[in-house]
Order: structure tokens, then C-alpha cells, then sequence
């Protein structure tokens, strides 16, 4: 069997477990789970993944309390300015998705110049969610329907799949063929709902910060073992 593999999408979960175990502040486990996006956005394209997207930071997640909200904020500018520039490097082009107005004005900026300077890259796509969440990306896209169709833009009848796809943060990207979440938890907490409706899953024990190219491999080696439908008879 040859499982088409174009896009990849991790649930990165269970950096305050890592923490936990290790008797370290939930802090240190973030710092440590941001270290391993690189080395795994690294592998995931050596093993020919076109498009990675890594869930980060959800709509939900700021309701966490404040100070681990500034901590992860300040992990992530950090990021912008810094590691994400070895991607780059890279010839990897950077894409956010989410809710962008939520963020302060320094990161909405960091991260438009980062997606202007890569958008010529080619090499593999990395979108990355960032207050994120996906029953708030389908209402947007259900209001700007109504917006076009009171605007008479757009008719009812031509309202399709296609045209709600357009109006999705993943416009333009294809839906992701894997989707694996670190942790043991197994759920989609509010990640990719529409984009992942024939995506094959996979769930491992392993705290993001303890997720290593090997068991990267062995599970899109897993992958191609599975009898992959896609709502056709
Ligand atoms: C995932 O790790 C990272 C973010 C959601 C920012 P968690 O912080 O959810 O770690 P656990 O689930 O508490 O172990
Ligand atoms: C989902 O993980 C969000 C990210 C990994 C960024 P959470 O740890 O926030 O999700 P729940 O609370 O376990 O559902
Ligand atoms: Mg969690």
C-alpha cells in the first residue's frame, strides 16, 4: 500500500505532565516542547511531509491563569525572533493559523513579517495554530457566507463545500492525511474539526517534549499500513 502523505497535524500535548514528572515548573516543560517544534519540523521534512501543522496555542488556553498565559506569550516571542529563523533557513515557508486579534500587537507583527519573508519558500509548509480554535474559524466563515449572500455576492444555491473551504484559516492547504497527539489524551480539543473528517489518527503516550524524530517515523510507517477511505463507496 502507498498512503498519499502531504500533510501532518500534531496535537502537541502534555508539557505540564513532563514538568510534573520531572518536578519542574509547568514553565520549563513549554521551554522544553518548543525546543523539540524545530527538530521535529526538521524530520517531518526530511520524510517528505509537504505541510506540518503544530496545534500551540488553542482559544481555550487563555482561560489558563495569567501567569502561564505571559509565560507561554513570552516563550513565543522568543521563538518568533529567534528559533523559528533556523526554519527558515530552512527554505520553510511559515504560516499561522487562528484568532490573530487576540494577541498582542508585537506578535501579530512578528508573525506577518515572518510569513512575508518565507512566503516565497518551498521546500514544506509549516502552520502553526496559534489561538486557535476551530468552532470560532466555522462561525467566521458562516457569518462571511451570510455577509456575501446579504451582500448579494454570493447565491444560497452556490454555498458548497468549496466555498466554505475558502473561507477557513487552512484555506488553500490541502486537509491533513495524519493526525497524532502526544500525552494520551484522546480528543480533538477544538483543533481542525472540519479539516480533519477523513484523517487517520494516532494517539502515543509520550509527552510532547519526549516526541523524537524515531517515533515520528514509526508511526508514518504505521500510517502506510492503514486502509485509508475517504467517503466514497
Ligand atoms: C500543551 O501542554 C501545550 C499547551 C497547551 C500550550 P499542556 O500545557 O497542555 O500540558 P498538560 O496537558 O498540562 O500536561
Ligand atoms: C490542546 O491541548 C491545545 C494544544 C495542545 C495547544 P490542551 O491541553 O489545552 O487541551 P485539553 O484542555 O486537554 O482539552
Ligand atoms: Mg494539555
Amino acid at each position: 500500500m502507498n498512503n498519499a502523505l502531504e500533510h501532518l497535524a500534531i496535537i502537541m500535548d502534555g508539557n505540564g505532565r513532563w514538568a510534573l514528572k520531572h518536578r519542574l515548573p509547568r514553565n520549563v516543560g513549554h521551554k522544553k516542547g518548543a525546543e523539540v517544534v524545530v527538530e521535529i519540523a526538521k524530520a517531518a521534512k526530511e520524510l517528505g511531509v509537504k505541510y506540518l501543522t503544530l496545534y500551540a496555542f488553542s482559544t481555550e488556553n487563555w482561560k489558563r491563569p495569567q501567569e502561564e498565559v505571559d509565560a507561554l506569550m513570552s516563550l513565543l516571542r522568543q521563538y518568533l525572533d529567534r528559533d523559528l529563523k533556523e526554519l527558515e533557513d530552512n527554505d520553510i515557508r511559515i504560516l499561522f493559523i487562528g484568532e490573530r486579534s487576540m494577541l498582542s500587537n508585537d506578535i501579530q507583527n512578528k508573525m506577518a513579517e515572518l510569513e512575508k519573508r518565507t512566503e516565497n519558500h518551498r521546500s514544506a509548509t509549516l502552520q502553526i495554530a496559534l489561538s486557535y480554535g476551530s468552532r470560532l474559524e466555522i462561525i467566521r466563515a458562516a457569518k462571511q457566507i451570510a455577509k456575501n449572500v446579504q451582500e448579494g455576492t454570493l447565491s444560497i444555491e452556490n454555498v458548497d463545500e468549496k466555498t466554505f473551504e475558502s473561507m477557513l484559516y487552512t484555506k488553500n492547504i490541502p486537509d491533513p492525511d495524519i493526525l497524532i497527539r502526544t500525552s494520551g489524551e484522546k480528543r480533538l480539543s477544538n483543533f481542525l474539526l472540519w479539516q480533519l473528517a477523513y484523517t487517520e489518527f494516532f494517539f502515543t503516550d509520550t509527552f510532547w517534549p519526549d516526541f523524537t524524530k524515531e517515533e515520528l517515523a514509526d508511526i508514518l510507517k504505521q500510517y502506510q499500513t492503514r486502509e485509508r477511505r475517504y467517503g466514497k463507496i
